[in-house]
């Protein structure tokens, strides 16, 4: 998709800002990038368009190709990661397109927990024949290497929702081209969902594909649903793009228009949810009621095991600052069971209790949940 904006940012990149990453740092790209040209009169942010059609002639058509809220949006995502980004209407969105890069009949290296969507479409591609899924443990990176001959595409999360595990991206990249040194490899694909492309830029490592749940932190406040893919590669891109106008899977440009001022904000939120992330993994170091924290050290997502799934579920029961809800990367913080969630993979254990820190007091989150925790313990769950 072309810019339809005239212009852009001037302090943006030059040329092609979906390709050279950005210049300057990343919160005065946050600030700036995905704006109408600096000319008087012009708004400030790009107009929210409700048009389906465009009048014959100019850059833009037709909405399901194209519009000025994704553009912006694109730009914004595309300079962060460094590669091109392509908005769809959600993470899973992103998910299956880019699963549709697999030809027909190809090996797909997953990891054996993760996102319990992205393992259900798995499953279910496999079902009816489309690919096959070689489950790997995501915790096993020589066993990822091994597997990688004759794969289509490996991928993985860093880090693993809800498991916190890392794969070593690096390593996975430099074997994917090894392979690739004698014929087709497979693409790396990495789900950068909990670490942001604040925290970690896959495409940078070597990555083929990065994809996100916009929905989390790039949009940042519970309120839309949206995903985005980004790739380096042309090639890649031109696929998508065709995937994204044939099978309709598009973001309406308002849900674009709220991510995008969503983004605007992402490293204040990031900033904040991860000082608290970091201060709340210290406190629960100690915690009597508290068997094992994951915290992989960056990021502003934990996970807590607490005995039982009981005690766990009595836990998200009792808390009041935080909420009990599934989905994560917005303002507030969210906690959940994951294995409620029978779909959820079996290597997740039971007792889990994933917690999405968000922006408040770090003083009120610990004192709710340490308070929570307490209480499940005085009632013997
Ligand atoms: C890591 C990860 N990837 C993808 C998705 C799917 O995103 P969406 O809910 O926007 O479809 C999620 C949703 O929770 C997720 O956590």
């Amino acid at each position: 998709m072309t810019t339809q904006r005239p212009g852009g940012h001037p302090h943006g990149p030059a040329e092609n800002p979906g390709h050279a990453g950005h210049a300057g740092h990343a919160q005065t790209w946050l600030a700036g990038a995905g704006r109408p040209a600096a000319v008087p009169g012009a708004p400030v942010n790009v107009p929210l368009e409700l048009s389906t059609t465009y009048v014959a002639g100019g850059a833009l058509e037709y909405a399901r190709y194209g519009n000025p809220a994704w553009t912006a949006f694109e730009e914004v995502v595309g300079g962060l990661e460094g590669g091109r980004a392509l908005v769809l209407s959600s993470g899973m969105a992103a998910v299956a397109a880019t699963l549709s890069l697999v030809p027909v009949g190809g090996r797909v290296v997953a990891p054996d927990r993760g996102y319990n969507g992205t393992c259900a479409l798995l499953r279910a591609l496999e079902r009816d024949g489309r690919l096959s899924v070689d489950w790997v443990d995501v915790d096993d990176t020589p066993a990822m290497i091994r597997a990688l001959p004759g794969a289509a595409m490996v991928w993985i999360e860093s880090p693993v929702n809800p498991t916190l595990e890392v794969p070593d991206v690096a390593a996975l990249v430099a074997a994917a081209q090894e392979v690739r040194r004698d014929g087709a490899g497979p693409l790396v694909v990495t789900d950068n969902t909990f670490a942001t492309p604040l925290l970690r830029t896959p495409l940078q490592d070597g990555a083929d594909i990065v994809v996100h749940s916009a929905s989390k932190y790039l949009a940042g406040h519970s309120d839309v649903v949206l995903g985005v893919v980004i790739t380096g590669e042309d090639r890649l891109a031109e696929r998508l793009v065709e995937y994204r106008m044939l099978h309709g899977a598009i973001a309406g440009p308002a849900e674009t228009w709220l991510a995008l001022r969503g983004l605007r904000t992402l490293h204040l939120r990031v900033e904040r949810s991860c000082a608290n992330a970091a201060d709340l993994a210290d406190r629960l170091a100690d915690h009597p009621v508290v068997g094992r924290v994951r915290y992989p050290g960056f990021g502003a997502i934990l996970a807590i095991e607490v005995g039982s799934p009981e005690r766990a579920d009595a836990v998200c029961e009792a808390v009041t600052v935080w909420t009990h809800a599934t989905s994560l990367g917005g303002v507030e913080s969210l906690m959940e069971r994951r294995r409620r969630h029978p779909s959820e993979p079996a290597g997740v254990p039971v007792d889990l209790i994933r917690l999405s820190v968000g922006i408040e007091d770090v003083r009120d989150l610990w004192d709710d949940l340490d308070a929570a925790l307490q209480a499940s313990l005085a009632t013997g769950a």
